[in-house]
């Protein structure tokens, strides 16, 4: 610990000094984190590459990096490279897998109410039936309920939201995973907010995620990670040729590699970091925000104070306009937040949301000047 109380304070240092110096205070990376100067370099290297080589020349020589890039991203989700297909974004992915696994119409998929609404508009396009699963009050998912909706009429597969976009509670998905392997349910993990920020490596049979968020690396880039079983039961739009790992052929041909390339530095750079120390220093962000902010100027945070994510949602006193502070946070005081409208979660919300997502170089002084401008 250091005497601002966080612990790890040589992360939020190394955090600091290796990425452009920011125009404000950024506490949005559930949104977009800011990139550290080796991953801006790496794929500006390879853009350079490709107007020196050829972008096709330049590709086949960011194999061995894109490939050591797969094995470390799978890794992250329990799988190997074989297993990781880069994509452009997570909902990228989620159409990627939903396109390769073809399941009939009218099949249930067990989602969360709060679930992610552009994931269930997905489902809905694909003809799937999003069904809610049983949640307390505050959204978490109910591992009895599962096993009871498991045992007696058990959905096609289970998908879960790991980390929510509209609130920051970490759900269950350890259990949640074990419970539908026991009842042969597929369970499919939405990890956009949670990759780079909580542990993903859960027993997940799909894995998805997204570049730009807790990983920090650059937009237009996603990950699909699928265990062998269910890949093998996938049916891609065009086959890969031969000797290349199924996955494969759900990377589309054409892509921004560059893009590609500094999220393989920048999950680098996570994992030099210390995957559990990432954690506890954004576990103890989230905890110092709320601690912070909670009852301000008459917000109130949502999340439980210890729950151990770095992203905290607000509920605005009475008359005050979301969008508008979000605005004025931004023009007066120079601080980058997100406004969340319930249509990012219909199935849950019944009002918006300030939410705020610091990043390990976010400091007390940067949550205290967002306290006093609040
Ligand atoms: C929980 C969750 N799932 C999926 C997505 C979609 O990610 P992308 O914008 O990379 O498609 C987001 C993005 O905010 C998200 O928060």
């Amino acid at each position: 610990m250091t005497d601002d109380g966080l612990p790890h304070a040589d992360l939020g240092a190394s955090w600091r000094a290796g990425r452009p110096r920011p125009a404000g205070r950024h506490l949005d990376s559930a949104a977009s984190s800011r990139q550290s100067n080796r991953a801006l370099e790496a794929a500006a290297h390879h853009a350079r590459h490709e107007a020196e080589l050829g972008g096709y020349v330049a590709e086949a020589a960011a194999d061995d990096l894109l490939q050591q890039g797969r094995s470390v991203i799978g890794g992250l989700a329990g799988m190997a490279a074989a297993d990781v297909a880069f994509v452009e974004s997570a909902q990228a992915a989620l159409v990627a897998l939903l396109t390769g696994w073809r399941l009939p119409a009218g099949s249930r998929v067990g989602c969360l109410p709060g679930e992610y609404a552009p994931n269930v508009a997905q489902m809905r396009t694909y003809a799937l039936r999003p069904e809610p699963l049983p949640v307390d009050g505050l959204g978490r998912l109910d591992l009895s309920g599962l096993a009871r909706l498991l045992a007696a009429d058990p959905p096609r597969f289970v998908h879960l939201t790991h980390i929510g976009s509209h609130r920051g509670l970490l759900q269950p998905a350890a259990e949640a995973a074990a419970l539908c392997r026991e009842a042969g349910v597929h369970f499919v993990l939405d990890a956009a907010q949670s990759l780079g920020h909580a542990d993903a490596d859960l027993g997940a049979d799909v894995v998805y995620g997204t570049s730009r968020k807790w990983l920090a690396g650059p937009r237009g880039v996603g990950v699909l990670c699928v265990r062998p079983s269910l890949a093998a039961a996938l049916t891609p739009v065009l086959p890969e040729p031969e000797g290349v790992p199924p996955m494969r052929a759900f990377e589309s041909g054409e892509a921004h590699v560059a893009g590609r390339v500094g999220l393989v530095v920048a999950v680098g750079d996570h994992l030099a970091a210390g995957p559990h120390r990432v954690r506890e220093r954004l576990s103890a962000l989230g905890r110092a925000t709320r601690e912070l902010l909670d009852g301000v100027g008459g917000w109130r945070v949502v999340e439980p104070v210890d729950e151990p994510t770095a992203t905290t949602t607000l509920r605005p006193p009475d008359g005050v306009d979301v969008v508008a502070t979000r605005a004025r946070l931004l023009t007066e005081h120079g601080i980058v937040a997100s406004a969340i409208g319930p249509e990012r979660a219909p199935g849950e919300m019944t009002g918006p949301v300030l939410r705020v997502s610091p990043h390990l170089d976010a400091t007390i002084e940067d949550l205290e000047a967002l306290a006093a401008a609040l």
